[in-house]
């Protein structure tokens, strides 16, 4: 079967939201956070990126792993959350989050079909072996690349240019798979072939680049890739 990604060498997903469900830290840990965990849970996630976009515009890069735990702080404060032991718990968390329940089945439909595959993530690579190692999908890709390696958080084009320098593989052959809009935009701006994971049914973002295509999960990546 042709479709508009036939002649995919390499799918490159992104990590956290995309493989990896973010909110599942926050909800092993609710009866300890207590009612305010939802509300945690979003403002933490959003509070994250921001601080990578705004040390993108300040190039004054640092881990993930520390933006991750002083967006966790700026929240706790936030919610009036003092107890030292609810940073911990979360923070342990990101290190062995859930896979969504379509990752493991849908990697080995593609891999079997021979696609070459990859992360390409903020994560600093600490924080994603963890997290790959974890959910045991470790086999299943021949590279975790981060954005460690060029000192600066996505969509700055740097990062994107990650793949086809350390695999040879031209930005039109890859298929780039993100939950976030803002990342799928910036990877379709660059070049790659773009599918917006749109797991919460959201609007689109009003900024340049155009993924391919939506879907709903990454279960129906493999027909969406013309792979039986
Ligand atoms: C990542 C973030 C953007 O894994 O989810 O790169």
């Amino acid at each position: 079967m042709s479709t508009t990604l036939s002649g995919t060498e390499m799918c490159v997903f992104d990590a956290y939201g995309t493989l990896f469900d973010f909110n599942s830290a926050v909800a092993r840990h609710r009866d300890a956070i207590g009612p305010k965990a939802d509300a945690l849970a979003e403002m933490w996630r959003s509070k994250q990126i921001q601080y990578t976009w705004l040390r993108n515009g300040m190039a004054a890069y640092t881990k993930f792993w520390q933006v991750t735990g002083e967006a966790l702080d700026h929240c706790l404060a936030a919610h009036g959350i003092a107890d030292p032991s609810v940073r911990d718990k979360l923070m342990n968390a990101y290190l062995s989050l859930d896979a969504f329940a379509e990752v493991p089945a849908m990697l080995d439909r593609l891999q079997k079909a021979g696609l070459r595959l990859a992360i390409l993530s903020n994560g600093n690579p600490e924080m994603l072996d963890a997290a790959v190692s974890a959910a045991g999908l470790a086999a299943r890709f021949e590279a975790v690349l981060s954005v460690e390696d060029v000192g600066v958080y996505k969509p700055d084009s740097r990062v994107y240019r990650l793949v086809e320098a350390r695999s040879g593989v031209k930005p039109a052959k890859v298929c780039f798979l993100s939950s976030n809009c803002w990342d799928a935009h910036g990877a379709a701006h660059f070049g790659f072939r773009t599918v917006w994971v749109n797991r919460a049914g959201a609007p689109d973002d009003n900024l340049p680049g155009k993924p391919v295509a939506q879907l709903r999960d990454l279960s129906e990546l493999p027909a969406l890739l013309g792979v039986a």
